[in-house]
């Protein structure tokens, strides 16, 4: 992979809508990188940005940013529809690039922009933040110590009231999150999915939306997202064998809670009136975790790509993994929840991609 030697990296940021100067605020705030231009096609937008920002040149052409030579990167929050037209133009004309989530509207497109990135040598990394959050980090290596046994399902649920969109359904919102951070914790590829949903607002486009995952060695998922929902709710639970984790992200401090629970079931018993569940109530830890702003990590992680050529933690083919999971969701919804299978083509693909990238 090139890497930009330059001590500077000048970037330049597409879409200012709601979650672009989240993005714009992040990357400016590291140093060694300079936000050089924000567009947007909406003037009142770049007005916004203006008066946060008077430093940034701004345009409401992509062409402008995307060839002006001095650029090494461009970041792309826009709509889902148009990030693979965007990421395509921005990779062609040698950029390093960041899209949202999901990476794109389907996995042809998604291929396509891996195989682009990998031919022009650039980074391609996609918006699956949660990675970068500290709970996440932490439950993954709770897991992974081995601490709370074999996993035997999780359950996740994204819930609110809104934001309504128009081109995407609820699973294409947020379900990208659950499925990032599940991937990312069990570090094994999602062979079906079924899916269930139903639109009552605008036609068409799910609002609800009950996900179940199937991974290559048996474990189970189930992720339940919703825009027609009184509460916010950002809630995953991890069942171990030996013990279980809770995670609410809208918990300002505990946002993780080990559970000492599990329930036995005796080996052998010879009567009825000999069987019985061991049920084990036992300890709550809740572990400290120091905040830190999980897109502020990404961006730096972004950066940090760049400049050694390594694989980004939330790469291409990871953003191609999570849009075949969707896909296959969208797929199965319109089979009334049959369980739609993830292609073997695309598993090879993940597996030449992990072999290649594991000789760097
Ligand atoms: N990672 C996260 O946690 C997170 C959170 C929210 C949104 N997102 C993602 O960010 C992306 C943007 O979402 P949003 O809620 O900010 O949408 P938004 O509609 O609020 O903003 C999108 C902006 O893009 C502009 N735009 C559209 N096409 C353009 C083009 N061709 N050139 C320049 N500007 C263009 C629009 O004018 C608008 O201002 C989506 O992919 C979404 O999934 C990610």
């Amino acid at each position: 992979m090139k890497r930009t030697k330059q001590k500077q990296i000048n970037i330049g940021i597409v879409g200012c809508g709601y979650w672009g100067p989240n993005l714009l605020r992040n990357f400016r705030s590291l140093s060694g990188c300079h936000v050089k231009w924000a567009c947007d096609k909406d003037s009142k937008r770049l007005s916004y940005v203006r008066q946060l920002y008077p430093e940034i040149k701004t345009t409401d052409d992509f062409d402008t940013l995307v060839n002006d030579p001095e650029l090494h990167a461009v970041c792309i929050a826009t709509p889902v529809w148009s990030h693979f037209e965007l990421a395509r133009m921005s990779l062609e004309a040698g950029k390093h690039t960041f899209v949202e989530k999901p990476m794109a509207s389907n996995t042809a497109q998604c291929r396509e922009l891996v195989n682009l990135a990998d031919r022009k040598d650039m980074i391609l990394m996609t918006g699956h933040t949660f990675i970068y959050s500290a709970p996440v980090r932490r439950i993954k290596e709770i897991i992974h110590s081995g601490d709370i046994g074999k996993i035997l399902y999780i359950s996740s649920q994204r819930m609110n009231l809104g934001l309504f969109q128009t081109d995407i359904n609820t699973a294409w919102d947020l379900a990208p999150h659950d499925i990032s951070i599940i991937l990312y914790i069990l570090d094994i590829p999602v062979t079906s999915v079924n899916c269930q949903g139903k639109a009552h607002i605008n036609t068409g486009i799910e609002d609800v939306t009950n996900m179940s995952l199937l991974f290559t060695n048996g474990e189970f998922a189930t992720v339940q997202n919703s825009w027609l929902d009184p509460n916010k709710v950002r809630r995953m639970t991890f069942v171990g064998s030996r013990r279980m984790i809770l995670y609410d992200d809208n918990e300002p401090l505990e946002k993780i809670k080990i559970y000492d629970k599990r329930v036995e079931v005796p080996p052998h018993y010879d009567t009825f009136a000999e069987f019985h569940y061991s049920y084990h109530y036992g300890d709550l830890y809740v572990p400290y975790i120091k905040q830190v702003e999980p897109l502020k990590v990404q961006c730096e992680h972004f950066l940090d790509c760049i400049r050694t050529g390594q694989e980004p933690l939330s790469s291409g083919t990871d953003g191609l993994h999570v849009v075949e999971i969707l896909e296959a969701a969208s797929e199965s919804l319109k089979r009334d929840g049959a369980k739609v299978a993830i292609s073997e083509l695309t598993q090879q693909t993940r597996n030449l991609q992990t072999k290649k990238y594991a000789a760097v």
